[in-house]
């Protein structure tokens, strides 16, 4: 599949304000290229050079005199339309940038705060790329000038090259920059089923931060997290070249890809998975408002279900106490291949107890004949609320915390929200922790866990160091659920204290071997590293 476009962009020095030694040329360093020298790039690519912004910046026409600041103010709150921004992050604290001394550096859309609207975080510049080899240029640009890039993702049978003749897949091949909305319909077309992220109207990319994170879905307890259904992927590296990574070809880089993080290795190209046959699916869905008394009750009925659902290959989103949300208790269950009358049966002593707490809360068990259906009747029209800030803390809760629950269920009662995803276990489980990069935490996990803290513009910078604190106390509870595991770091804290084995386990060290070899010279960075 093609892809819609992608991006590269020259980051600002932001990400490397505090006072290390600065080896990258910064945006106002006099190193920083000419007129002349985008100029000459300009000539290689195949579209004009973008500069981003800050999105709210629409609303001051001093800093961004073309704005439409109505479109912003009608938009902010989508996801979609946010990752159209190029300039624009999912939740816009990550476009806001604090000094050592304090200062917010910001883009507010509410004007009468009266803060300046600032660049922040956002890149300067950036390549606007829609073919290999314009991300050649841009990768060669930025290793000739010494910058900081950072990537920006948006929006048959098969023979892995080099494979024996007789491996062969049914596959769908992803071009960076398809969006999972799209992936599936595609999947469907074609009369099958892959495994991605279940996000409301689909706006997480399928090649770039939520496969090379190690991205888990709903069917992951059937089939595997993301990286497990990777066949094949094309990559530019930082030396320019175009490789072919598979279990033949390249396949250091190949174990890394998956799951050793996004900007990472280099800049990935198309993505190759393994598709599956479809089959029918219930299911269950439940939502209302209940006690912190009741909350206590129904959990712990809920989790006697699992493991035994989580062996059966079943998923599920369970979010409790989210702020601003329409219910305080929202359950999504998915139970493949089992009828609704077994998942009825199974679930008795659980809806029994939901029913007794809230006469009023709404429970449906639904089949479908497929997960394109439930994925369209569940989350396909819903587009993302997105555009507020937004920190996360996370852990994956082993097998055994579910088994012996009492402790999961006090620190269950102890934090809002509380998002509870089963999508772990079964399949997952079941894959041979050094296969691929991804942090072997996920094959001992049944659940992920995350909590958060959300927040309104315009908070002092002392307010928010109180919001991280209460942030940091949670993350050592949640801790303690496996002292000394791990998280899934596309969804966590990027204020982990020991980052390396929370986010690797053991792999780190031959990860790190791994980016040694193909980007000796560090060119790609993500903030935290
Ligand atoms: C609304 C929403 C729902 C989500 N739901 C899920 C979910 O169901 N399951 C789940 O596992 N996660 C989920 N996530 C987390 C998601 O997987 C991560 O935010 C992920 O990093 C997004 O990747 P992206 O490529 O879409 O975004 P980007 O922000 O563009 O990229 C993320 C990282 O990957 C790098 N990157 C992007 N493209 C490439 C590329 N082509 N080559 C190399 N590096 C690249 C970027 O440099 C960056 O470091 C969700 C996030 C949001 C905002
Ligand atoms: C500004 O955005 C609004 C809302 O999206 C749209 O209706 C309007 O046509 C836009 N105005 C201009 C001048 O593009
Ligand atoms: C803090 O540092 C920034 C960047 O150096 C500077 O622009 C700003 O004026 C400083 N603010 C105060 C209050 O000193
Ligand atoms: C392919 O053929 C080889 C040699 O005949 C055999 O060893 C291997 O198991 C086969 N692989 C598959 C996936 O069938
Ligand atoms: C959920 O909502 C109910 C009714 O509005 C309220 O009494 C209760 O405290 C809320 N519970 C939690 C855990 O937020
Ligand atoms: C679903 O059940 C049918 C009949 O038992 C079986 O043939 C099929 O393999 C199952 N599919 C999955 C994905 O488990
Ligand atoms: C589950 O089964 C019971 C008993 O057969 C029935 O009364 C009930 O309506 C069923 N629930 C749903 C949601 O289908």
């Amino acid at each position: 599949m093609k892809a819609a476009w992608w991006l590269a962009l020259f980051a600002s020095g932001v990400l490397s304000k505090p006072s290390r030694p600065r080896c990258r040329c910064l945006h106002g360093d006099s190193c920083w290229p000419t007129e002349y020298d985008f100029a000459q790039l300009q000539s290689t690519i195949s579209q004009p050079l973008i500069h981003p912004v800050p999105p709210e910046s629409a609303c001051y026409p001093e800093a961004n005199p073309s704005g439409n600041c109505t479109d912003v103010q009608t938009n902010t709150f989508t996801g979609n339309w946010r990752s159209d921004q190029p300039g624009s992050m999912q939740a816009p604290n990550l476009e806001s940038f604090i000094f050592p001394n304090g200062t917010i550096e910001v883009c507010y859309l509410n004007k009468a705060l009266g803060v300046p609207c600032g660049q922040g975080s956002v890149p300067p510049i950036g390549v606007d790329a829609r073919s290999v080899e314009d991300i050649q240029a841009g990768v060669k640009f930025a290793v000739d000038h010494n910058l900081r890039l950072v990537i920006h993702n948006t929006g048959s049978t098969f023979v892995p090259e080099s494979a024996p003749e007789n491996e062969t897949y049914h596959v769908l091949t992803l071009e960076a920059g398809v969006q999972w909305h799209e992936a599936y319909d595609a999947a469907q077309a074609n009369g099958r089923v892959i495994v991605g992220g279940i996000t409301p109207g689909g706006s997480v990319g399928t090649t770039g931060g939520w496969m090379q994170g190690g991205g888990h879905g709903i069917l992951s307890p059937q089939h595997g997290l993301g990286v497990d259904n990777v066949v094949q992927l094309t990559i530019v590296t930082a030396s320019g070249e175009h490789l072919t990574a598979n279990s033949y070809l390249n396949t250091d880089l190949f174990w890394a890809v998956r799951g050793g993080g996004g900007g990472t290795y280099g800049v990935v190209t198309s993505v190759t998975y393994r598709t599956h046959e479809i089959s029918p699916l219930t299911a269950t869905a439940v939502f209302g408002n209940i006690t912190p008394a009741d909350r206590k009750d129904i959990i712990t009925e809920y989790l006697k279900l699992w493991p035994a659902l989580s062996d059966a290959g079943w998923g599920a989103y369970l979010t409790l106490g989210m702020p601003g949300a329409a219910s305080n208790f929202t359950l999504v269950m998915v139970a493949p291949n089992v009828s609704s009358a077994d998942v009825n049966a199974t679930l008795t002593p659980f809806l029994d107890v939901v029913r007794t707490a809230q006469e009023d809360m709404v429970i449906q068990i639904l089949p479908f004949d497929g997960f394109s259906s439930f994925y369209q009747t569940f989350f396909a029209n819903l587009d993302p609320q997105e555009g507020i800030n937004e920190e996360l803390i996370s852990r994956l809760v082993p097998r055994e915390a579910l088994e012996d629950n009492e402790h999961l269920i006090d620190v269950m009662m102890s934090m809002d929200p509380v998002l509870f995803y089963t999508v772990a276990g079964g399949k997952v489980a079941q894959i041979d922790p050094d296969s691929a990069g991804v942090n072997p935490a996920w094959r001992k996990a049944s659940a992920f866990f995350i909590s958060a803290a959300l927040w309104p513009e315009g908070v002092t910078v002392d307010e928010y160091r109180a919001i991280q604190q209460k942030l940091k106390d949670n993350l050592a509870i949640l801790d303690s659920l496996a002292p000394g595991g791990g998280t899934y770091f596309n969804e966590a804290s990027m204020y982990e204290p020991n980052p390396q084995h929370t986010f690797f386990g053991d792999h780190y060290e031959r990860l790190r071997a791994i980016k040694d070899t193909y980007d000796p010279r560090g060119l790609f960075i993500v903030a935290g590293e």
